[in-house]
């Protein structure tokens, strides 16, 4: 057995954990980051590392052209035989010099993170070693330090024992990934500090002597005293912390020359009668995310300023609450949660789901019944487990921002866990407890499993990707009486998330529904020459593909339309509509609405008629009622829309809703066209026009307009869609090459019975069927032709009983490209879909296929309108419809889409590939989530369907 294989031992000579903090003043902090000097060895054993250069700390070495970035998901990237790694174990060493000023001084080594394990030396003498990628090692080196020149090694292992600890789900990265710095301090310093805040009193304990100034946030000086060990500080009606207002004090300790601070939040986290999680006794909902450290070049280092921008991106999203997925952060990070105010459930560097798969096939969670075989469940293993959430407490515990401690992610729920609870449980009781899988195994039909109740254990009952049924379930059912938190839900993968209003109807519905975490913020993508990597594309010997990509941002943090819609359902106003008249209703749980502007638009067809703006002064929780002045007709929609807006002219809260308004009869042309007849299609001409109906396909074949043929090929019906991320567990009952399954929807036949003229009119039976199976859609297509070139499509669809929805039906028309631009009336200017719009709004866009193009890391379905009247492209055809249609157009095809496996393997076929479609069917998160609810299929068995082109 090496060391790292030795779970007894978890460090040595590491130092007691302690409050983060970087002393300032005559304290010197020195700053180790830089370039060090890196040699790297394909076993910790050769003799001679493979390749030697420099590398910049903080990095991750694959990101820095040792090894290639791996990504897996749960399934352990080596064997699982616990606590052995590989005989091949990859070892970078890093070296570098650094000059000390005062050797009175003690010396402290503090290492951020490093993976998956450190050892160091200075001036070649052995100093300590840690494990715990995600936590903070500090050594006092003071015994190994000279004046002036000292040198300083750091052998990182690729793995250790703490790798089966730390199998969360992203890219895995070694190196030293955080910050590395030396601490000068005076002998006697502060060590540890405790702030604990209970009324309007602070209490604090801490190790050393001091003075101590509170001061206010506007930097007045509260209070003062001289203290050694303890000190209690009043405050009067001091303001309370919560997200939305983050007020904090700050705490400064002077001390032999160094300066400490602290921030400190009154706030207290609870759990009401009723069941509903509270903040300074005020019900909160919490619109949350999961965090992971991830950036598209650097893997797990992000900057200050990327952290910030991130933090600053949520908040603009309307995001309260962060989940730290699935280890704690860089302790900047809660700081800045602190600041601009955040709900952070703080979880520990802690998951094993690969258990769940070590044997072939996978056993699920067959963690319970005390199974050995999880490391949870072994008590050698306990002090390792309740390392990880002592230092994580004991590094964050100041922080007013953490809300609760998570002992980690799915790593089962076993007597491990059961200690780290029971320890914190009496270590602190101001935040609530959470363990996913404690409510995992509290739902386990079995009740043998169910004991003792798992309800005394943790304060949270918490799922991931429950459906909006199985919670609306949880919360009506009386014997349950814990706060349910989505801890994961709406799996943001690719193209969506389309269900996060159908949680936040039913979470809004009932207190004990906290709220929860959206999986998750960021895609985690490797960007090699401009290209979005994914897992697979590295020769990884296990691997999820583009399982990684599943951000409610891109990896460069650029929104989708998911992020937006998002955004406004997590809004803090909610709107409803009654007559002429909205009810507005604060849903903010500090912050007077008056702090906004609110303006209210009447817009029939895309103009806006009327215009109100407004500050209302409604306080949280509250409602107030607008009216406004019901337009009495249109030609194709009325909608009133509301904007709230804050100072800094931000739309925070967006709300459209359709009038109930009679659209007028539009003057149309009612003079028919001639029809005339050849063996293989009706010709219909006019002035200035002439289309081609086949009898062989009872569509489009050739429409001339302006001289000129607008068709580069056939028009043809479709009901394929490129699978989107989340049609991935569907795509194989939509169609698939292999599978029995599937309809084949990707690859129809569309057969024509017969057809029929009547004066302007007419009329074609056929059916639609996917290769090797029987027709799935039969229909009768009518055309009306007219003499101004208007010719009316309706279409009556019956779809076989037996067959699954359809992804989407329409018509796929190629136009030849005599520009890009286009002109549509409809909803945008994002794309939507038919659960995945309130960040859009109904009116006349201008666009082009660049703009509706959506570089999604798998390429896949994206650009659907839904809302439409018109479509326009300029000297080229029309689409209108008196019934509202989607439209997508596009530079892709669909099965160019459905090929492409990244952004640079897409090609265009230098055409504008335009889709009118009936309906498209929802997005859903089905990819990790659960189906696409009912309500969002297309799967009506009888439709009809009219639209006009011109
Ligand atoms: C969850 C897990 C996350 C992530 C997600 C899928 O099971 O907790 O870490 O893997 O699924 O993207
Ligand atoms: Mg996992």
């Amino acid at each position: 057995m090496r060391k790292y294989e030795d779970i007894t031992c978890l460090q040595e000579n590491r130092l007691k954990q302690r409050a983060y903090y970087i002393p300032e003043g005559e304290a010197s902090y020195i700053p180790l980051n830089g370039t060090w000097s890196f040699d790297f060895y394909d076993r910790d054993d050769d003799e001679a590392p493979v390749k030697t250069g420099t590398i910049d700390v903080p990095s991750c070495w694959q990101c820095r052209g040792y090894e290639s970035p791996y990504y897996t998901n749960a399934v352990y990237p080596h064997p699982v035989d616990p606590p052995y790694v590989p005989m091949d174990n990859p070892m970078g060493v890093y070296r570098r010099s650094f000059s000390v000023r005062d050797l009175t001084k003690k010396h402290y080594l503090v290492f951020e993170g490093v993976s998956s394990c450190l050892e160091v030396y200075v001036n070649g003498a052995y100093a300590g070693y840690s494990t715990g990628s995600h936590l903070q090692a500090e050594f006092d080196i003071s015994q190994h330090i000279k004046e002036y020149d000292n040198e300083i090694t750091v052998k990182v292992y690729k793995w250790c024992f703490g790798s089966y600890l730390e199998d969360q789900d992203a890219f895995r990265y070694n190196g030293i990934f955080r910050d590395v710095y030396l601490l000068e301090r005076p002998e006697g310093h502060i060590g540890d500090i405790d702030i604990r805040t209970q009324g309007s009193t602070i209490q604090i304990r801490f190790e050393g002597q001091a003075e101590i100034r509170l001061y206010d946030e506007d930097k007045a000086l509260l209070s003062c005293c001289e203290a050694e060990g303890s000190a209690r500080l009043e405050v009067q009606n001091p303001v309370l912390w919560n997200a939305e207002q983050p007020y904090l004090y700050e705490l400064v300790f002077s001390s032999r020359g160094e300066v400490i601070r602290q921030s400190v939040g009154f706030v207290t986290y609870g759990v009401n009668p009723r069941g509903a999680f509270t903040v300074n006794g005020a019900e909160v909902k919490l619109k949350g995310v999961n965090h992971h450290d991830t950036h598209p070049e650097n893997g797990y280092v992000l900057t200050d300023e990327e952290l910030l921008r991130d933090l600053r991106l949520m908040k603009k999203l309307n995001i309260n609450c962060i989940r730290t997925s699935h280890y704690p952060p860089t302790p900047k990070f809660l700081e800045y949660c602190n600041r601009l105010g955040f709900y952070v459930m703080l979880e520990t560097d802690l998951e094993t789901h690969g258990f769940a798969m070590r044997f072939a096939g996978g056993t699920g969670y067959d963690f319970l019944g005390n199974n050995q075989d999880w490391i949870g469940n072994q008590a050698q293993w306990l002090p390792a487990f309740l390392d990880r959430m002592q230092r994580a407490y004991h590094r964050d515990k100041n922080h007013p921002c953490i809300f609760s401690w998570s002992t980690g992610n799915e790593s089962g729920h076993c007597n491990n866990h059961y200690e780290m609870l029971k320890w914190l449980r009496k270590t602190d009781t101001r935040r609530l407890l959470h363990c996913e899988d404690a409510s995992r195994a509290s739902e386990h039909p079995n009740p043998k499993f169910r004991e003792p109740s798992y309800y005394d254990r943790v304060d949270i009952h918490s799922r991931m990707y429950t459906s909006p049924q199985d919670l609306e379930a949880y919360a009506q059912d009386e014997t349950k009486i814990l706060p349910y938190f989505l801890c994961e839900y709406s799996h943001a993968m690719g193209n969506g998330p389309g269900d996060v209003a159908d949680y936040w109807e039913i979470i809004y519905k009932y207190p004990k529904l906290m709220g929860g975490c959206i999986w998750e913020w960021a895609d985690h993508a490797y960007l090699a020459d401009g290209v979005a990597k994914y897992g697979g594309d590295f020769g990884e010997l296990t691997s999820d593909s583009n399982f990684c990509c599943d951000g409610l941002v891109t990896c460069d943090r650029r929104l989708k339309a998911g992020s937006l819609n998002t955004k406004y359902v997590y809004q803090n106003v909610s709107f409803r509509l009654c007559e002429n008249q909205v009810q507005v209703t604060n849903l903010f749980d500090f912050t007077n609405l008056k702090d906004f502007r609110l303006e209210v638009q009447v817009v029939t067809d895309g103009t806006a008629v009327s215009t109100q703006r407004l500050t209302l002064d409604v306080a949280p929780k509250g409602s107030c009622v607008i009216s406004f002045p019901m337009p009495e007709c249109c030609l194709m929609s009325a909608h009133v829309v509301c904007r709230l807006q804050n100072k800094d002219g931000d739309v925070i809260a967006l709300w459209e809703k359709q009038l109930p308004v009679q659209a007028a009869e539009p003057q149309l042309e009612k003079e028919p066209a001639a029809i005339t007849q050849t063996p293989r299609s009706f010709l219909i001409c006019g002035k200035d026009f002439s289309y081609e109906i086949g009898k062989h396909t009872a569509l489009p074949v050739q429409m001339e307009k302006g001289g000129i043929n607008q068709l580069a090929a056939p028009v043809q019906m479709s009901v394929w869609r490129a699978p989107t991320d989340n049609d991935r567990t569907i795509k194989n009952i939509w169609g698939h090459p292999n599978v029995w399954e599937g309809e084949n929807y990707d690859r129809i036949f569309n057969h024509v019975y017969s057809w029929e003229q009547e004066g302007n009119t007419l009329t074609f039976q056929g059916s639609l069927a996917g290769v090797g199976r029987t027709p799935f859609l039969r229909y009768t297509l009518q055309y009306l032709a007219f003499a101004d070139g208007r010719l009316q499509l309706s279409i009556d669809a019956h779809v076989r009983e037996n067959c699954t929805w359809l992804p989407r039906f329409g018509f796929d028309f190629k136009l030849n490209k005599r520009c890009s631009d286009f002109r549509y009336y409809g909803k945008g200017p994002l794309e939507n879909y038919c659960d995945m719009n309130a960040h859009v709004t109904t009116q006349w866009f201008e666009s082009d296929l660049e703009r509706e193009y959506v570089p999604y890391v798998n390429p896949q379905e994206h650009g659907n309108h839904t809302g439409c009247r018109r479509l326009e492209i300029p000297g080229g055809l029309s689409f209108s419809g008196r019934e509202s249609f989607e439209l997508q157009v596009s530079k892709y095809t669909s099965d160019a889409l459905t090929l492409a496996r990244h952004t640079d393997e897409l090609e265009e076929n230098g055409l504008m590939n335009v889709r009118i479609d009936y309906r498209n069917s929802g997005l859903g998160s089905n990819s990790c989530g659960p189906e696409l609810a009912e309500k969002y299929r297309l799967s009506e068995k009888q439709f009809h369907f009219t639209f006009s082109m011109q």
